[in-house]
């Protein structure tokens, strides 16, 4: 059956993923979708749960690895408008999901809003930064957010306050939903300030990660009370490679792609990096990461 006819503004040709992400990885989804609007994405899930088609929604491809092969099932990546609008009322801003995070960090700048520069020089969007609960040092999305605009795979939508989000370290329920937006709860200050806050993170970020390299950030998430980086580093893995991928020198919980990497080399770089890590302190590295 061929869906493309009913869907013709939602489903588009299927294209290598690896353009759509960070590392430049992984082969073509079996099907992509873009919808437009709220009425578009429930129809796509419709015809996901119709079809039995696994489906992941993709938004800036900052945390995924795809596999060369791709992925055996429906791509779905929100597009504007209805997804990329931001809304502002008092202190309380309104994003889409598919709201660029840096560009959200500026906006809210701007206002005279504070709170979100403390996720400044992390990729991602809205979306992908609420599921994973993106954040570092400075501080976590999380606690930044009043409430989410998510739907389940049925399509129905609900928010959800963020005391039931279930916002963790790298984490939240939010798995099977798909955030469509969010409202944030930020503090009003001089844009000056808020500015030069975001620039002492930017300068952290830059002066301790690979920043400009092809990757996806942390490749793991930190054991309680550790830091992976510093486990992979001491147990002098920074450097390692596997065909083009290698362990950043800066880095060592970051793992770059070179020209001509595969997906199949950052796989078995992860898979070398865990089993020296083990033998040496009896940690099993958790991925931080998805891989499709
Ligand atoms: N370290 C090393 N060698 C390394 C890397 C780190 O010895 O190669 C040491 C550092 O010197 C420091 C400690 O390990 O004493 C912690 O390092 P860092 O401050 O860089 O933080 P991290 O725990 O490695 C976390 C997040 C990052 C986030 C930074 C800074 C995780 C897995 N990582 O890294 O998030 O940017 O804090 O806020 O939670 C990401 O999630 O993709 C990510 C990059």
């Amino acid at each position: 059956m061929n869906l493309s006819l009913n869907l013709a503004s939602n489903e588009c040709k299927p294209e290598p993923l690896g353009k759509l992400t960070s590392f430049g990885l992984g082969g073509p989804a079996q099907r992509m979708f873009r919808p437009g609007s709220l009425d578009d994405l429930v129809g796509v899930l419709k015809t996901c749960r119709a079809q039995h088609l696994p489906w992941r929604l993709l938004g800036s491809g900052a945390n995924v690895l795809v596999s060369d092969s791709g992925f055996a099932g429906a791509v779905i990546q929100l597009s504007e408008p209805e997804f990329t609008r931001v809304e502002f009322r008092d202190r309380t801003v309104f994003a889409g999901g598919a709201v660029d995070v840096p560009t959200l960090i500026h906006k809210t700048n701007l206002k005279g809003l504070a709170g979100l520069e403390v996720l400044g020089g992390i990729p991602g969007t809205v979306g992908g930064c609420i599921r994973m609960n993106a954040g570092g040092r400075f501080g976590e999305i999380g606690a930044l957010v009043r409430r989410v605009h998510v739907l389940d795979e049925r399509g129905r939508d609900e928010w959800i306050d963020r005391e039931h989000v279930g916002f963790a370290y790298r984490q939240t329920g939010l798995e099977g939903r798909i955030i469509v937006g969010a409202e944030f709860e930020l503090r009003r200050e001089n844009p000056a300030r808020i500015r030069e806050r975001l620039l002492e993170v930017w300068a952290f970020k830059k002066g301790s990660q690979p920043l400009a390299d092809f990757s996806a950030g942390c490749i793991f998430r930190n054991p309680p009370g550790e830091s992976a980086g510093r486990l992979i580093d001491q147990a002098g893995l920074k450097g390692l490679r596997c065909g083009k991928a290698c362990v950043s020198e800066q880095h060592a919980n970051f793992i770059v792609a070179e020209p001509g990497a595969a997906a199949d080399d950052v796989i078995e770089l992860i898979r070398r990096i865990r089993e020296r890590v083990y033998e040496r302190y009896e940690v099993r590295l958790e991925l931080e990461i998805e891989v499709w």
